[in-house]
């Protein structure tokens, strides 16, 4: 294919990246990934029946990192096709046994994130995801690779899911900062995310918030394998190591600020059917608010991690 085309002859738009175009096979069939912003974001162009395509599936795994979040419109999946989109991009992962109150879902790997109490006996913990957090950073394991999510119901109001690119955060932080962060190591513990949730908490309840969890200490800035550099923040994120409190909170929170500002974040305005797929290991992300009663369903699968948050080592 000649650079500026796909391969049904269409020009391609400037802002695409010519990696990220992709025929499937000598049928031409193509999944195209479209930039939505310059450090953030992937708009998949796929029909339902080609998303399972090897071509697809690589083109999928080979945009995450640099994307950060894929979007799939209105792909309508059921949780059987969900399972199997998870199976063809990595190792599925069931971590329901520490998120408690599901079991809606047809699936018993598919968990149904939703405050509907007829549906979810504990949402609670859904409410700690109004706040941005990455997935599984309180569980002793390689934090979770990628996150699939599909809309069943909407939210009338509200319910939009925003994603910020943690890699963008750090690549973009001045030398200074960065010098300055280097070897910092951070506190995640479950206490942390439900600070902002509840007015106070009884021993009860936090003894059972804590047994479905650890207290992680991870560095502040992950060197991954591939040499590139993310920042590990979020509402579980509890104290610096070695620094006064008032001092590395202040610091959490202005990262934070930092990560979520509009160049390394977006904000997906969910049509029903909708897939969104996101590396959980380079960004951090959060639900706007919405009501308890507006009978907002998602389904969540997951794929398993394969590296440890590792000391970064300069
Ligand atoms: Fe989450």
């Amino acid at each position: 294919m000649s650079a500026g085309q796909d391969p049904d002859n269409r020009a391609i738009p400037e802002h695409v990246p010519r990696e990220l175009v992709h025929s499937r096979d000598s049928t031409m069939t193509t999944a195209r990934i479209e930039q939505i912003k310059p450090r953030i974001g992937g708009l998949v162009h796929v029909s339902k029946e080609h998303l399972f395509d090897a071509g697809t599936v690589a083109a999928v795994r080979e945009a995450l990192e640099d994307r950060g979040v894929l979007v799939f419109p209105r792909m309508h999946l059921t949780d059987a096709e969900q399972l199997a989109f998870t199976d063809k991009l990595g190792t599925r992962l069931n971590y329901n046994s520490k998120a408690p109150g599901s079991g809606a879902a047809d699936e018993k790997d598919v968990y149904a994130i939703t405050l509907d109490k007829k549906v979810n006996s504990q949402p609670e913990y859904v409410l700690g995801t109004f706040f941005w957090h990455i997935d599984g950073v309180t569980i002793n394991q390689p934090l979770p690779k990628a996150t699939l999510l599909t809309a069943r119901k909407l939210a009338p109001q509200g319910g939009q899911t925003e994603f910020a690119s943690t890699y963008a955060a750090y690549e973009s932080l001045p030398e200074a900062d960065k010098r300055a962060i280097e070897g910092l190591e951070v506190i995640h513990k479950v206490e942390a995310a439900l600070r902002p949730v509840f007015e106070e908490l009884t021993e009860k309840d936090l003894a059972r918030w804590r047994g479905m969890s650890e207290v992680m200490t991870h560095p502040l800035v992950w060197k991954h394998q591939s040499g590139r550099k993310s920042l590990v923040i979020g509402t579980q994120a509890d104290r610096v190591v070695g620094v006064p409190i008032p001092h590395g909170r202040s610091l959490l929170v202005r990262l934070q600020e930092w990560a979520a500002q509009p160049d390394f974040s977006y904000r997906h305005e969910w049509q029903e059917g909708d897939l969104v797929l996101w590396d959980n290991c380079g960004c951090m992300h959060r639900v706007v608010p919405y009501d308890e009663n507006s009978g907002r369903r998602m389904h969540r699968t997951t794929i398993m991690g394969e590296e440890r948050v590792a000391r970064g080592n300069g």
